[in-house]
């Protein structure tokens, strides 16, 4: 299937590794040009340089999309580069653990500003231009803890299901621009963020990193963890041409994990 999306400008943001980075990288196999975003600036520029050793197009601003003018800062260096931004995939690094009765205030505000708002104010920044011109994707990659509330990652849970608040709320208002909106929410991925996950679980628990994994893998029916590229290439689907009439969803990639109907 041709997914439509060559010579489109897509802006990924926490691409330089994990899921943000698979998702750059097919986004790049499709022909987008991409403008990536994290905060380690050699991670970044690996994955610039990896796209554009391909043929593709890649550039990369490293800042912290905790900062309020970084999506606007993204927004313009996308136009300067490649053009306005068609395609948005909203993602960041995943917040601390901790248990919803013992986090702090500023433990919650901290989350929200990594979770939440650098979703909102890209949005801002890509949207306008978007319905303007009759047509936009937006993603935003949130977690599978939107369905199965994870133990002891109570910031997760709770922002992630503001994003999907937002997302749904918003698909209904743009969809008659040709604008979709949609979530992704990864079940266990092999990625860095997981390894420490388990790492800083395992201390509370009082078992090793392997055994938390085992346990774990035991929960999922796929018997395994993503691989990032399996989960990026949904992520294309749901950002590409002909996904055109599917908005508004929370989309899970996780192999069986989450028991609910819907
Ligand atoms: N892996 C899983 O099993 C899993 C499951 C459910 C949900 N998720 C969620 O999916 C998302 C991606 O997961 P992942 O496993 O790929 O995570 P990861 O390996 O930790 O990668 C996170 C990416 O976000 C960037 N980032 C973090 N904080 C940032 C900030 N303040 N500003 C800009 N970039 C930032 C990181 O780069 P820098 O550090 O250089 O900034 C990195 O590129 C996370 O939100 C995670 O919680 C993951």
């Amino acid at each position: 299937m041709d997914l439509g999306i060559a010579g489109k400008t897509a802006l990924v943001s926490g691409a330089s590794q994990g899921i943000g980075r698979a998702i750059a990288l097919a986004l790049a196999a499709e022909g987008a040009r991409l403008v990536l975003n994290a905060r380690n600036e050699a991670k970044l520029r690996q994955t610039a340089e990896a796209i554009n050793a391909k043929g593709g197009a890649a550039v990369y601003l490293a800042a912290d999309l905790s900062e309020p003018e970084t999506p606007a800062r993204l927004a313009e260096l996308a136009t300067a580069e490649f053009g306005p931004v068609e395609i948005l995939v909203g993602n960041t690094g995943g917040p601390p653990p901790g248990a919803a009765a013992e986090l702090d205030e500023a433990s919650w505000r901290a989350a929200a500003e990594l979770l939440f708002y650098p979703q909102l104010r890209l949005t801002a920044a890509v949207l306008p231009g978007m319905r303007r011109r009759g047509w936009g994707r937006v993603l935003y990659v949130t977690s599978i803890s939107v369905k199965e509330p994870i133990e002891n990652l109570a910031l997760s849970n709770a922002l992630r299901a503001a994003v999907t608040g937002y997302a749904k709320t918003l698909a209904r208002e743009v969809a008659a621009d040709g604008v979709t909106v949609n979530t992704l929410g990864p079940g266990y991925t092999a990625t860095e963020r997981v390894n420490s996950l388990f790492a800083k679980n395992s201390a509370r628990l009082g078992k090793t990193p392997e055994e938390l994994l085992k346990a774990q893998l035991a929960q999922i029916p796929a018997g395994r963890m993503a691989d990032p590229a399996e989960t990026a290439a949904v992520a294309a689907f749901l950002v590409s041409a002909p996904a055109s009439y599917l908005t508004g969803q929370a989309i899970m990639v996780d192999g069986g994990y989450s028991h609910g109907l819907l």
